[in-house]
């Protein structure tokens, strides 16, 4: 045989042990798996392709929604992905100690020897490093930082009035991010970010949050690959990071810290205080690890809310009016405080419908039938099944959320029955994964609106233009300019401080 002859059998040899290969997993995957009877989408019977293609798509939220619609409660969404859709998984997945899927473990950021609360997968060590940092995001904690977050909300407002006085148009899409970064950073480590400063998207670093986005929903299901692609040091050595900013202004906070010992008791100092008590409990690394993990989940999240809300505002004359009624009444101080805004229940109504309605995660939150399978709403799953929860199906549900469920309406939150439904309002997780951040997100969304809709009339620059946006693992809106102008100078029609 000639050299150029058995090359080609040789290949010719490899591709079909791959292709017979592929075709035994297929087969395998399709028909002999423990939740082959579960139906779906086709790609999703034999791969992770469906959840991938929708991840490009950006829409995961509706996809999944279509499907529980045509197919029920379970829906297989992967090979060995099985989508609840009813609401009683709430309680049976999300609230269980099953661990997490590893789809998580791409969170870890800057690499792999970073691993935080939201990377951490397994739920007993995940359950450790909650109660680790628990006192950073107490209430008790974030309340203290009220005076630099009204700040940041004056700095905002300065902004708006010069594009205002410039008549420019207000990108909220930007302005939201701007505020949601620098507030978590002053939160987390006494330190913004500098974007409402210098008004500007410093370094593309929020412009290029929506790529890490993609790569979060994609490589998640490639987690293993990761240490090699965004995690690889290289990759931060080089200054490659496409959200460098972020990272550098994090890395330099947290160790500007070990060296200087007058600081305020924000989240990092609670952490710090934290490990001197209890070396032997945490990690060096954990601390950093968290702090990263806060920029990378508390400000695309208070972004997407405070758009949904406006947007719909916008949208919803009556809504506007009702909410300003009470706003106006209620005599708040110049930056409202958290206290006062707790008092304005339509407010609140309309915080938790912007919750429900466009729902910042919108992806299925994974996690993994334990040893010896788990029964979920009466059905048995294998060990290493994963079950994911999407906030997005649960919010939709009609017979929780009534015949409008569809539609942006607070008044369902104002009745008896509608605080009955708040146990299934999941915009913040629930169980161990549950969001850390919740009272700080509660305590910007509701003085962030108050203030904002007491000060400006909001009018979009093209009157009724929907708004694009994207699902990755957050839902990131963007492209609805407005205009802004003063209804109210500072001190006025207020007695207050
Ligand atoms: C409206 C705003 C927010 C929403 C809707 C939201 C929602 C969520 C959800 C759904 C999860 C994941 C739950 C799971 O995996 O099961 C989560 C996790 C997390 N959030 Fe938030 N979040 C918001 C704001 C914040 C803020 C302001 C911070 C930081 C101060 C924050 C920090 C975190 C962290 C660190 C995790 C990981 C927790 C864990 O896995 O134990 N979030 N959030």
């Amino acid at each position: 045989m000639s050299e150029g002859h058995s090359a080609a059998t040789y290949l010719g040899l490899a591709a079909g042990t791959a292709a017979a290969f592929v075709f035994v997993l297929f087969v395998r995957r399709r028909w002999f798996s423990s939740i082959s009877d579960i139906p779906g989408p086709f790609l999703g019977s034999f791969s992770v392709l469906w959840q991938i293609i929708h991840a490009f798509k950006g829409h995961t939220e509706e996809a999944t929604i279509a499907e529980h619609k045509k197919h029920g409660d379970f829906v297989r969404i992967g090979y060995n992905e099985v989508s609840i859709g009813h609401p009683d998984a709430i309680t049976e997945v999300l609230k269980s100690q099953m661990n997490k899927g590893d789809w998580y473990r791409i969170f870890s950021l800057p690499d792999s020897r970073y691993v935080n609360q939201m990377s951490e997968v397994d739920a007993k060590r995940h359950i450790a490093k909650t109660k680790n940092i628990a006192s950073g995001y107490a209430f008790s904690n974030v309340i203290k930082a009220e005076p630099y977050i009204d700040g940041a909300l004056q700095l905002l407002e300065k902004r708006l009035d010069s594009l205002s006085e410039a008549h420019l148009p207000v990108h909220f899409d930007e302005w939201f991010n701007f505020l949601g970064f620098d507030i978590v950073g002053e939160v987390t480590f006494s330190k913004q970010f500098g974007f409402l400063d210098q008004g500007r998207d410093i370094g593309n670093a929020i412009a290029n949050t929506r790529a890490l986005g993609i790569y979060v929903a994609v490589m998640g299901h490639f987690w293993w690959a990761h240490d090699y692609l965004l995690a690889n040091p290289l990759i931060g050595y080089l200054n490659l990071q496409p959200t460098m900013h972020i990272f550098d202004t994090c890395l330099a906070a947290v160790d500007a810290r070990s060296k200087n010992d007058k600081v305020r008791k924000d989240m990092i100092e609670q952490w710090i205080d934290m490990r001197k008590k209890h070396p032997d409990r945490m990690d060096e690394k954990e601390i950093l690890a968290a702090a990263v993990a806060n920029i990378g989940a508390g400000a695309d999240t208070v972004s997407a809310t405070l758009q949904a809300l406006f947007y719909n505002l916008l949208r919803n004359e009556e809504t506007l009016r009702k909410l300003r009624e009470e706003i106006d009444g209620a005599n708040l101080a110049e930056v409202p405080t958290h206290e006062e805004t707790q008092k304005l229940p339509f407010l609140q109504a309309c915080i938790k419908e912007a919750l429900r309605f466009h729902t910042p995660v919108a992806f299925g939150l994974p996690r993994v039938a334990p040893p010896g399978g788990v029964t979920v709403l009466g059905r048995h799953f294998e060990e290493g099944v994963i079950l994911s929860v999407n906030p997005w199906v649960i919010h939709r549900r009609r017979e929780i959320f009534g015949e409008d469920a569809d539609l942006f309406n607070p008044d369902r939150w104002m009745t008896d029955s509608g605080r009955n439904r708040e146990r299934y309002l999941i915009a913040f997780g629930v169980g161990y994964g549950q969001c850390p951040g919740r009272h700080l997100a509660q305590l910007e969304l509701s003085k962030t609106t108050a203030m904002l809709i007491r000060d400006y009339d909001i009018k979009q620059v093209e009157e009724g233009k929907s708004w694009r946006f994207e699902t990755h693992f957050t839902a990131v809106p963007y492209g609805w300019p407005c205009y802004v102008t003063r209804r109210r100078r500072s001190s006025e029609g207020s007695n207050r401080k």
